[in-house]
């Protein structure tokens, strides 16, 4: 599975990448309003040149023929960028035209596996359910990569499932069981994956070991 980092700051973009963790980058305009970003352009070139693999950008439009201009200006900006374009009618009709000239995409906002598999029908290159989103409103957000899934895997899509709006390492654990192409996460998440109370543990006993020993020699 692929690990992104859903974030706007480039610190925390660097860091993953010298964790050797980083295989691709999501953003959206309340990361990049949280980051305090004005010239989005620029920025997403920074975040391109320092990610190894994926950047998502999304488009602000909300009409077909905007979203497409937008996006064919979003995916000149660097090689790598994915274009997210949200699950709405025009969205859709966007995703088919973009896949036609051979631009990547992620379709956002995904609550329910029928959304998923229009976009997959439509040529999404990645779907994006928002798992984190689900739980708050008292659903199993986890139940729509596990459909999803299965959707993907009984039509042969090759539509990749992106779990996103991951809150805590649970959800990471969760998604790699139900088979999701990616997990997308804050930095925070990802520096929590390292953590057990038992590696602490047998670290410092180790060391107390060796100084003992070294003490007595
Ligand atoms: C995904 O691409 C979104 O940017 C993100 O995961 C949304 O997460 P949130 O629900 O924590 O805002």
């Amino acid at each position: 599975m692929q690990f992104f980092l859903d974030t706007a700051l480039l610190s925390e973009i660097e860091e993953a990448a010298a964790l050797g963790l980083l295989d691709g980058v999501t953003t959206n305009p309340s990361l990049m309003a949280k980051a305090g970003i004005q010239d989005f352009d620029a920025h997403y070139r920074a975040i391109a040149k320092l990610t190894p693999g994926p950047v998502s950008a999304e488009v602000i439009s909300t009409t077909y023929t905007d979203m497409v201009a937008e996006a064919r200006h979003l995916s000149n900006l660097a090689s790598n960028i994915v274009v997210k374009i949200p699950f709405i009618p025009d969205g859709v009709k966007a995703l088919r035209t973009l896949r036609e000239e051979g631009i990547p995409t992620n379709c956002t906002l995904i609550f329910s596996p029928v959304q998923a598999l229009i976009a997959a029908k439509a040529g999404a290159t990645y779907v994006s359910p928002f798992i984190g989103r689900l739980d708050d409103i008292g659903h199993e957000g986890m139940e729509i990569i596990r459909q999803i899934r299965q959707i993907f895997d009984n039509y042969g899509f090759e539509t990749k499932i992106l779990a996103a709006s991951i809150r805590h390492p649970l959800h990471v654990l969760q998604s790699a069981l139900e088979g999701a192409d990616v997990a997308t996460m804050p930095y925070s998440v990802l520096r929590q994956l390292f953590n057990h109370p038992l590696t602490d543990k047998g670290l410092a006993q180790f060391l107390a070991d060796y100084q003992k020993l070294h003490a007595r020699s």
